[in-house]
């Protein structure tokens, strides 16, 4: 598949059918999929702070889903897995000098949300070649996720992404046009 095809075909996935997997034919597609994206994302000074931590099992599944906001919970069923991305805070950005972590410029923290933002990307695209659906939520309790996964203060929690198998076609949501976004000089 080309990287059109791919990326064509990516789509926000919101209904997923049974995909009939075993827990350890699913725990193999996660990680092919985290390998890949700990391959070949870029980062600040390849400061690589992105973190994945993925329910799996049911009772994990449940925790995850139920931390969503209650309109995105309906969205899970039948998800192979639910992947919370977070990246280490106060590294990707910040420089020491003289001990102490200084950003190096007004974006502070945002550049390791940024960098997540990349390796999220390649994510979904890696999942879609291997016939995974997504669906990046945002609207989730960041307090409940950490408690439920042990996830440590030190890092942020951005976004729960779930992977599964589109049960019908999803329609493309309407672009901007290129004169919208893009300015030439
Ligand atoms: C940072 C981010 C947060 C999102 N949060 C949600 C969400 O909470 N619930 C949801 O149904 N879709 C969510 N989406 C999906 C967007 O609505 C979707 O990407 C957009 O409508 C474009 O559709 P497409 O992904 O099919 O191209 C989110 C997407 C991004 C990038």
């Amino acid at each position: 598949m080309t990287l059109d095809e791919v990326a064509s075909k990516r789509r926000s996935v919101r209904h997923f059918k049974d995909a009939g997997l075993s827990f350890d034919e699913r725990k193999s597609k996660i990680e092919e999929i985290i390998s890949f994206v700990s391959e070949n994302a870029p980062s600040w000074k390849n400061s690589q702070t992105h973190r994945y931590y993925v329910a799996l099992s049911d009772d994990k599944i449940a925790s995850v889903t139920n931390a969503l906001v209650e309109r995105n919970r309906p969205k899970c069923t039948n998800a192979v897995a639910l992947i919370v991305s977070c990246f280490e805070k106060n590294v990707s950005g910040f420089s020491k000098s003289e001990e102490k972590l200084v950003p190096d410029n007004e974006c502070g923290n945002e550049w390791g949300a940024y960098d997540l933002g990349l390796s999220d990307s390649l994510l979904l695209l890696k999942a879609r070649e291997l016939g995974f659906d997504t669906l990046i939520m945002g609207l989730r309790d960041s307090a409940a996720l950490k408690s439920a996964l042990k996830i440590p203060e030190s890092q942020e929690v951005m976004a729960v992404i779930s992977v599964g198998m589109r049960s019908d076609e999803p329609v493309k949501p309407g672009r901007k046009t290129l004169e919208d976004i893009l300015k030439i000089f």
